[in-house]
């Protein structure tokens, strides 16, 4: 199949990156059916699309009828049975390896064995997913970046099993969608998220032993690197229980203890400070 053949895509999962990925299909012309563990999840995802949809209008992004298009060509559902027909899958769960195996094995069994299958995983290994299916060559890594209505880049991650043609596939479609591919191995943590780690976890460091302020070190990196945000901001926005999952499959990989979780960190994921979808991480966000 080709980028532009495809009409029905997929999405499981519609947390942050979940949305963001169903608004961004369905801007490129694709129908869109996401896949919620409840009812209530559903409603959830579908006013955050909305909210974000919205304010692209607000934003100039795109017109009042582009966003009525959009919305109508996005269904949300607690049935996996309703995205048999795709021609793309892509899945956005929350970035738990188990939780992400038994999804590939349910995708394998329900669509059609021709589509590719594809995961936003920010540092599992893809062959893992790849090996739950009958067809591990058209399983690829497509990691967009959050919020992925905005953020240009899209990370195309190869398995050892992905094909040529998976690639292409996803290179391809990744235009569609607008954005920019790079391609990187099948290593945890893939190009942005290895770096990524080192930077954010040397920022908390720095917090746990109260050299600077996290205010003071947010506007040291805007002001000095010109970042958009500081890095305790840029923890709040991807979530802190997200972004410590991603440095413990670094931990486990590379076993580099610059990369494992600083105990605050941890702390914080405890005790349900998860960043701005908590509305409370290292700032407050609920006034
Ligand atoms: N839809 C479309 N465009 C929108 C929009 C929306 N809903 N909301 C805002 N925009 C546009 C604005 O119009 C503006 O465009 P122009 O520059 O052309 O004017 C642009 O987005 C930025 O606008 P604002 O600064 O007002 O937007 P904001 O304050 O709402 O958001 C931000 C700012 C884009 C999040 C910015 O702060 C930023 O880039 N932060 C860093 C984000 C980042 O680093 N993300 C990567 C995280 S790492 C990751 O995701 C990997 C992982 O696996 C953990």
């Amino acid at each position: 199949m080709k980028p532009e053949d495809v009409k029905k895509v997929g999405v499981i999962g519609c947390g942050i990156m979940g949305s963001g990925i169903v608004e961004v299909c369905a801007k490129a012309g694709a129908e869109v059916t996401y896949v919620e563990v409840d009812d209530e999840r559903v409603e959830q995802g579908r006013a955050r699309i909305e909210k974000s949809l919205a304010r692209a209008v607000e934003r100039g992004k795109i017109s009042e009828e582009d966003r009525v298009g959009a919305m109508s060509s996005i269904h949300g559902t607690a049935d996996y049975e309703e995205i048999a027909d795709s021609d793309l899958v892509i899945e956005a769960a929350t970035e738990n390896l188990e939780i992400k195996l038994e999804i590939f094995r349910t995708l394998d069994q329900l669509t059609r064995d021709d589509i590719v299958l594809a995961t936003n995983t920010s540092s599992l290994p893809i062959v893992r997913m790849a090996t739950q299916t009958k067809r591990p060559d058209k399983v690829v890594g497509m990691h967009f970046f959050n919020p992925p209505p905005i953020m240009p880049l899209l990370e195309l991650v190869r398995g050892i099993t992905t094909s040529d043609d998976t690639l292409e596939f996803a290179r391809g479609m990744g235009e569609r969608l607008g954005k920019t591919t790079v391609v990187a191995k099948d290593r945890a943590g893939f190009i942005v998220n290895y770096l990524l780690t080192y930077y954010l976890n040397s920022a908390i460091r720095m917090l746990e032993e109260e050299f600077a302020t996290k205010e003071d070190i947010d506007t040291a990196v805007k002001l000095g690197l010109s970042h958009p945000m500081g890095p305790f901001e840029l923890l709040d926005l991807i979530g802190l229980d997200t972004m410590m999952a991603v440095a413990e499959v670094l931990y486990d990989e590379f076993k580099d203890p610059d990369v494992a979780p600083p105990p605050m960190a941890r702390r914080m994921v405890h005790a349900g400070y998860l960043g701005r979808k908590t509305g409370k991480g290292f700032y407050d966000y609920t006034s």
